[in-house]
């Protein structure tokens, strides 16, 4: 049976993450978080003291490591990682590793073995563009910066994080402005993806309008 293919794509905090895990959960596919693979690469390349902007260095890296999918973050050559890959920091370093070709064409060839495997939901940058470009449902999720950069500054607070909203905005912002003008792969909305504007829905809008749009390819059925 051909695996089923759920593309999310969209700027940061758009709510990419948390519809496609509950997409996911719903229709029983795998969640495959692409994001956490290139902060899993600036989480190492830290540790390891590498110079992120070392484009051999980092690309030999992305080439010696195994992901695997975990329900509560990405296991990365046998190391569960969660919370220390999603600081600000590893944000922008992220962004900046995700410029560079050789780490691109690695992780969409590892990113491409997993949807050969399985049925999954998906999500990123260049999802429905690159990655899955036959995906059967493309979604683009977009909301304003305002609402994007709150919903950070709350998740944050939540967590006991302090930060300061307007920086946060500014900081989201510029990744944005990276992800959106970088030569390979930006980030853009695919010709047949369906654009949802979360920045007045709710969690469970989306997730509806998203499960509408499967079951409407699957012939009804969930
Ligand atoms: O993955 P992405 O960066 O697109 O966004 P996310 O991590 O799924 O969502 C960022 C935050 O916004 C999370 O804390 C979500 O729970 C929250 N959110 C929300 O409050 N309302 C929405 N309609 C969508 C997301
Ligand atoms: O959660 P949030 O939306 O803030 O970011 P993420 O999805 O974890 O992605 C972190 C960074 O990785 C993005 O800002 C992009 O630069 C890069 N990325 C990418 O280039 N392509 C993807 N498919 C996923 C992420």
């Amino acid at each position: 049976m051909k695996h089923l293919q759920i593309a999310i794509d969209g700027p940061a905090g758009a709510g990419k993450s948390t519809v496609a895990r509950q997409v996911a959960g719903r229709l029983g596919l795998s969640y495959v978080d692409t994001g956490a693979m290139y902060r899993a690469i600036a989480w190492k390349a830290l540790r390891e003291n590498l110079d992120v902007h070392d484009e051999e260095a980092i690309t030999q890296l992305a080439e010696q490591l195994t992901f695997s999918l975990h329900p509560q973050g990405i296991i990365v050559n046998g190391l569960l990682l969660k919370e220390e890959i999603r600081t600000q920091e590893i944000s922008a370093l992220a962004s900046a590793i995700a410029k560079m070709p050789g780490v691109r064409r690695i992780l969409v060839n590892k990113q491409q073995e997993i949807a050969a495997r399985q049925s999954v939901v998906m999500d990123g940058r260049d999802i429905g563009t690159h990655v899955l470009p036959e995906a059967d449902v493309k979604v683009f999720l977009t909301a304003s910066i305002e609402e994007r950069a709150f919903r950070r500054y709350k998740e944050l607070k939540a967590k006991g994080i302090d930060v300061n909203l307007d920086q946060l905005r500014e900081e989201i912002k510029h990744r944005d402005e990276n992800d959106r003008t970088r030569k390979y792969a930006p980030l853009e909305q695919a010709k047949d993806a369906v654009l949802i504007d979360t920045t007045d829905l709710s969690i469970e809008d989306i997730v509806e309008s998203i499960m509408q749009l499967c079951r409407h390819k699957m012939g009804g059925e969930e």
